[in-house]
């Protein structure tokens, strides 16, 4: 009886932690989708994991303080010539949410 509670236990830790790691590899890979065909964000800016050589806009490698809530708020409202793709509604909400995860996760690497 308590070793079939503890392999029940141990089974939910596993499917748990294998699905949040999913979901993250999930995202790196479509947030590079997005940023290099949906968005186009590689038109603009350098990334290096990305393999974009965009200079119209800052090199996102070297963005002191870059974090995902700082992508979030540039990506949703704009700058400047940088589109505000959440107010005109070029991206969803989601895809937002996963280009920011997976630059924030990818910028100066
Ligand atoms: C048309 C060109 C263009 C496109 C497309 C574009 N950007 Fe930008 N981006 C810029 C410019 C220009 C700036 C600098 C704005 C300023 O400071 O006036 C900028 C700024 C940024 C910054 C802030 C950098 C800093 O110095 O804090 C981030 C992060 C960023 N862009 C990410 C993205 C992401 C992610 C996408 C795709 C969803 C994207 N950009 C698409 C031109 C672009």
């Amino acid at each position: 009886m308590k070793i079939t509670k503890f392999l029940l236990i141990s089974l939910f830790i596993f499917l748990f932690n294998s699905q949040t790691s999913f979901t993250d590899e999930a995202k790196m890979i479509k947030g590079l989708e997005i940023f290099n065909e949906t968005a186009a964000c590689a038109g603009c800016h350098i990334l290096k994991a990305a393999g974009s050589e965009g200079n119209i806009g800052p090199n996102l490698d070297t963005v002191e303080g870059l974090n995902y809530a700082s992508v979030m708020d540039i990506v949703t409202h704009g700058l400047g010539v940088m589109p505000a793709f959440g107010e005109d509604e070029i991206l969803t909400k989601d895809q937002i949410e996963i280009v920011s995860f997976y630059v924030a996760n990818s910028a100066g690497k």
